[in-house]
């Protein structure tokens, strides 16, 4: 922890060897007065979670399981795209480590050869329309062995993909430092500055996909993302957008 908070990281890095999960963590240090922007870390979780209300697998000292807290005071505005933002942040976070076949699966997975390399989960602790804290839960996959973990879906880690062992501390400054500058630009000029450059990383568009919304299925082809960060759909030759973090994403 002491070699992560040395100058210019631009929050504190609270560093644990094993908690229930991150970002559980987080919302209980906001809830006793914790002032954001802060960072918590663990070398394992106990009960990992994922999007949908599933499990993130998290074995101990081999991959990053990282959660920032963060203060939104601009209201649902600020709150617009802000999981994609996250998303283009650690994009450019593995690609900083070489990880160039790396991209974006909207809302906001990361995928390297249609396999899962990190995730992100979004919770939101207040009123949306005020001043509300986000937690930022971000999990990637860095030196975790196949031998080791059950996961009920294609993943790949940074080490099977770049062929070398990644230094997470390293990792861990990037990443703060990627998320800084991405936040800010987010912050500064909205996330409508932002839509280009996410359509870019965006390993998806142009083809046809099924959105899951619960049981329902809907079949389109990717257009892109509007100035809200909400996917746009070709569904029966018309454009239809859609948000909401319970959607998800398949290949069809
Ligand atoms: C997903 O389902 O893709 C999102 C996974 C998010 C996992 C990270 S690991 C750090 C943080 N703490 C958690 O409990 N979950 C997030």
């Amino acid at each position: 922890s002491e070699a992560l908070n040395k100058a210019g990281s631009p929050w504190a890095h609270r560093v644990f060897d094993s908690l229930d999960s991150t970002n559980a963590e987080v919302m209980r240090r906001l809830a006793a007065g914790e002032v954001p922007p802060f960072a918590v870390v663990a070398e394992r979780q106990t009960e990992g979670r994922g999007r949908r209300g599933r499990r993130w697998v998290s074995p101990y000292a081999q991959n990053l399981y990282y959660s920032l807290a963060l203060r939104i005071n601009g209201g649902a505005r600020q709150l617009e795209g802000l999981s994609l933002v996250i998303g283009l942040a650690v994009l450019s976070t593995l690609r900083a480590f070489g990880l160039v076949d790396a991209g974006l699966k909207w809302p906001n997975d990361l995928l390297v050869n249609n396999r899962k390399i990190a995730g992100i989960l979004l919770e939101l602790l207040g009123d949306p329309a005020d001043i509300c804290h986000v937690v930022v839960g971000i999990g990637i996959n860095v030196n975790m062995q196949s031998s080791v973990v059950d996961i009920d879906q294609p993943w790949t880690s940074m080490q099977s993909e770049s062929g070398t062992l990644i230094d997470r501390n390293a990792l861990i400054a990037q990443l703060s430092a990627c998320l800084e500058g991405y936040l800010r630009r987010h912050e500064l000029e909205g996330f409508s500055a932002l839509r280009e450059e996410w359509e870019g990383g965006h390993l998806w568009q142009g083809k046809p996909v099924s959105l899951i919304a619960g049981v329902q299925k809907i079949q389109g082809r990717v257009l892109g993302i509007d100035a809200t960060g909400a996917l746009r759909l070709s569904v029966d030759g018309e454009e239809r957008a859609y948000s909401g973090g319970e959607l998800s994403l398949r290949l069809s």
